[in-house]
């Protein structure tokens, strides 16, 4: 599997504080299937500059770690950018990392973000010439009403997130009785990509495995790798998706 949405370098968010605890979310990551990882920690333009000197060199220490361990897992550059009007600019000027180098942007909202703004993100980055993903889709409630989140990706190609652990809530432990929109959202088809956003390697930890299982058992093994490994290989690869 390929995970396009992780908190996995180590002092720079709310993920990973310390090598170790990186070495662990990355044997975790392993112990899953997972092979490639872009390590998408927060970008807060509107709050502080992303700390790209300390995001490369923690990023290399972890990449050391895995020759080390010869594992087969591969480590990307990326962020996960909490909206502000100044994004595709910081962008265009490499001041945050776009997904792997490629065309593709990991984008969050606050929860409560009205639909005009979210709107107006996908509008400048598609003409700035970035292709937008949007973070756990899930999370906002202004794209729970009828047909936004298939307006948005009609007009300007967003591509939907999800997050494994609501995969998991929903299929393994059955709690769609409380919350039935995910469970819609991945019948229909406007879910593209899961991803763990893996902070540590309990609470928030990278599920991958059971995730992939649940969404084989439920909507057939080529819905599950479709939206864990080829959807995000073709991020990855910065393929264009239609
Ligand atoms: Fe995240």
């Amino acid at each position: 599997m390929t995970e396009i949405h992780t908190h996995i370098v180590y002092g720079v968010d709310d993920g990973a504080q310390t090598l170790e605890d990186a070495e662990a979310m990355m044997d975790m990551a392993c112990s899953q299937g997972v092979k490639r990882i872009i390590c998408t920690s927060h970008a807060t333009p509107a709050v502080e500059p992303f700390p790209m000197q300390t995001y490369e060199e923690h990023l290399e220490e972890e990449r050391a770690y895995i020759r080390e361990k010869k594992y087969t897992l591969e480590l990307a550059s990326g962020s996960e950018i909490l909206w502000y009007p100044s994004v595709p600019r910081l962008l265009a000027e490499g001041k945050i990392p776009t997904l792997n180098g490629t065309r593709y942007v990991l984008v969050e909202f606050y929860p409560a973000e009205s639909y005009e703004k979210i709107v107006e993100a996908a509008l400048h980055l598609c003409v700035e010439g970035f292709l937008p993903i949007f973070a756990h889709v899930e999370r906002y409630a202004t794209l729970r009403k009828k047909d936004r989140l298939r307006e948005l990706k009609e007009r300007y190609g967003v591509i939907a997130q999800m997050n494994a652990l609501t995969v998991i809530q929903g299929l393994h432990a059955k709690r769609l009785f409380d919350d039935k929109w995910p469970l819609r959202m991945l019948e229909s088809g406007q879910i593209d990509v899961v991803a763990s956003d893996a902070h540590n390697t309990d609470t928030r930890c990278c599920r991958m495995k059971l995730a992939y299982d649940e969404l084989a058992s439920f909507f057939g093994a080529e819905a599950a790798e479709s939206l864990c490994v080829y959807l995000p290989n073709q991020i990855w690869n910065g393929a264009y998706i239609e």
